[in-house]
């Protein structure tokens, strides 16, 4: 049995999520609780932490040696989770899955075409497409009876000839959007309609909650395989970012040839031995933990939906059917953007992540992480009670 309530403290042991919240908030007390960055403050499955003991106990640590184990153990994963089936051949593994979103529009796109991104979307979308001097195609999405929704046709009226690329989140970062097949196929079908690539980016796979499907964009739409890329990872789904690897997967050869030419041309062809030998071990032997984690996480995420509407009368969080990040939306609260965000990181002393990141649509809102303790979690909701107690007349 996992321990999630265990309180492990991360200050000062190099974790971003942390230690580096008074940098990037200017949240300077001791007590500053993050709420933000895509990590979670649990350790990973016991058999990760075994098998990179076993690599630390043999201290020696040279270059690793990729035999096929690694993108088996992925498919195997895929095959036992999704039912789904991939060859390993099919298989790039980059450093993250980020990098590998830069490899992917290197490959397939020239500087200047358009990416389009599905906004509010995950704001290192929109940073990867102008880092690599392509410009970003917003696809506005729509709420519809508390969930959101693609509005293809306002896409299409948009497109132009410099449009290459589709960045597609399944499930959505933030939203905790599950797509459902006809959405998933309908995208598809624009696809190929419009000569897009399709990147399917699909890292919050595994973190799917109650009885919420994650359909991958490969089995919803298989007529779309020679124009998708799929990017999943171990790396949400075991708590493991700092590995930093993930993989891209594609089975048109073509496709894969040239993304593989560009991770050749940056040098990355040779990975990084703890985080291949730590996510290989998360797939073979991390099932029990994360059947564990899942409903902590819906609980955690029930405590925070209840509490936060409570506290802030006329907030609203909106249902997450995966992921650990709250989407909250304060527009009904009456108060301005920035008077939310300073009791927010003033009085209650909590580092979120601003909406507005995400791109447009997401000014009123506030992500929060709450894949944490439930001891932190419940300090935190204190704090974010006091912090808007005038509200409550
Ligand atoms: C949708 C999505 N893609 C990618 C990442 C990060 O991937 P990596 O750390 O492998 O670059 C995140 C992290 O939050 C994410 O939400």
């Amino acid at each position: 049995m996992s321990d999630f309530d265990r309180v492990i403290e991360r200050r000062g042991t190099h974790a971003t999520k942390w230690d580096m919240m008074a940098k990037l908030s200017g949240i300077n007390a001791a007590d500053g609780i993050p709420m933000w960055v895509a990590d979670m403050d649990f350790a990973a499955p016991p058999g990760v932490t075994q098998a990179l003991a076993a690599v630390v106990e043999r201290g020696v640590h040279g270059y690793y040696a990729d035999n096929g184990s690694w993108a088996a153990a992925l498919a195997d994963w895929l095959a036992r989770r999704h039912g789904l089936s991939i060859d390993p051949e099919w298989v790039s593994p980059t450093p993250g899955v980020v990098s590998g979103l830069g490899l992917i529009l290197q490959a397939v796109s020239e500087p200047g075409d358009e990416v389009v991104v599905f906004p509010p979307a995950y704001h290192a979308f929109r940073k990867i497409i102008l880092a690599n001097e392509r410009r970003i195609l917003d696809a506005q999405l729509v709420e519809r009876q508390g969930r959101y929704v693609m509005d293809l046709d306002a896409l299409r009226a948009m497109l132009t000839p410099r449009t290459k690329v589709v960045f597609f989140c399944s499930p959505h970062n933030p939203g905790g959007t599950v797509w459902s097949a006809d959405e998933i196929k309908a995208l598809a079908g624009f696809c190929t309609e419009h000569d897009l690539i399709l990147v399917s980016d699909e890292i919050h796979c595994d973190l799917v909650l109650d009885s919420a499907k994650h359909i991958p964009t490969i089995a919803a739409a298989p007529e779309v395989a020679d124009r998708l890329i799929t990017c999943v990872a171990a790396t949400k789904t075991f708590n493991l970012a700092g590995a930093h690897v993930g993989a891209c997967v594609t089975s048109n050869p073509e496709l894969k040839r040239k993304l593989d030419a560009r991770i050749a041309a940056s040098g990355l062809g040779s990975y990084a031995a703890f985080g291949m030998i730590a996510t290989e071990a998360a797939w073979r032997t991390g099932d029990a933990w994360l059947d564990e984690l899942l409903p902590y996480l819906a609980g955690n995420r029930d405590l925070l939906d209840s509490r936060i509407e409570a506290a802030a009368p006329g907030a609203r969080s909106m249902r997450l059917d995966a992921t650990y990040l709250a989407w909250v939306n304060f527009s009904g609260t009456g108060l301005k953007a920035e008077d939310v965000a300073k009791r927010v990181s003033e009085r209650a002393r909590i580092f979120v992540s601003p909406g507005a990141q995400f791109g447009p649509g997401g000014e009123t809102w506030l992500r929060f992480n709450f894949a944490t303790p439930r001891p932190i979690l419940r300090e935190a909701l204190d704090r974010l009670d006091d912090a808007f107690r005038d509200l409550r007349g």
